[in-house]
């Protein structure tokens, strides 16, 4: 059995990453791939909880402990959803992973990517084959966040702009640091736009690939 291929979606608030990713597992479901898709943190029973510890609760949640607690999510993700889907030939679109954790805790609340890779290196070494980053100035992103507003609003929406444009620079910095996995995808278009730009690169990871029956989550 062929494994699944691993994809990862990143980038700030308001980017429109998670719109992408639907179409894209779409995309891949349409063509008869298995698709799984899935997000961090709160992709397991245990990571709904870490979840709304992360974003919703009152307390404050010290830098590091929110390190330990994203990685804590992950961990249980991996072992219990992501690896074992990966097995067994379904493709995993994954809606922020590692490279969140090195761009908000890592830039963002200034720990350090080391600090943050030390952590992924012995609890979550499985290593995306593909992240796409959609990028776009923090304004562009921050706006769309307001339009959609509410009381869906949480902590780190919240944060400042200085914030946001730590997470940003990191993200792209990375981004190059790795030319083979990322992709980075203009994301200040329409979704239409954005996706044209995906498409051609899912088209180029999976076409050449023999199709598989369907089957969603
Ligand atoms: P997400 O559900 O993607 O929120 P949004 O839809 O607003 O993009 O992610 C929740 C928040 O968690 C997001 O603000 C980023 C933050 N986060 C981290 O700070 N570190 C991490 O490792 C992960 C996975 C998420």
């Amino acid at each position: 059995m062929t494994r699944g291929l691993f994809l990862t979606f990143e980038g700030i608030e308001g980017c429109g990453k998670t719109t992408q990713l639907n179409r894209a597992a779409e995309w891949l479901a349409a063509r008869g791939r298995v698709v799984l898709t899935t997000r961090e943190p709160g992709g397991t029973a245990l990571g709904q909880r870490l979840r709304h510890a992360l974003l919703h609760a009152r307390e404050n949640v010290e830098p590091g402990a929110e390190l330990l607690l994203m990685v804590a999510d992950r961990r249980q993700h991996v072992l219990e959803l992501i690896e074992p889907a990966l097995a067994e030939g379904t493709d995993v679109l994954c809606d922020r992973y590692i490279d969140s954790s090195r761009a908000y805790q890592g830039a963002g609340r200034g720990l350090g990517e080391a600090a943050v890779d030390a952590l992924h290196r012995r609890w979550c070494p499985r290593v995306p084959d593909r992240t796409y980053l959609f990028d776009c100035p923090v304004e562009t992103a921050l706006a769309r966040v307001a339009r959609r507003g509410g009381a869906g609003i949480d902590k780190f929406e919240r944060e400042e702009i200085a914030f946001h444009r730590r997470v940003r620079t990191a993200y792209r910095r990375r981004a190059r640091s790795e030319p083979h996995r990322f992709r980075v995808l203009d994301a200040s278009g329409t979704p239409d736009a954005v996706f044209a730009r995906l498409e051609k690169d899912l088209e180029a990871l999976f076409i050449p690939r023999r199709p598989r029956a369907t089957r969603r989550r």
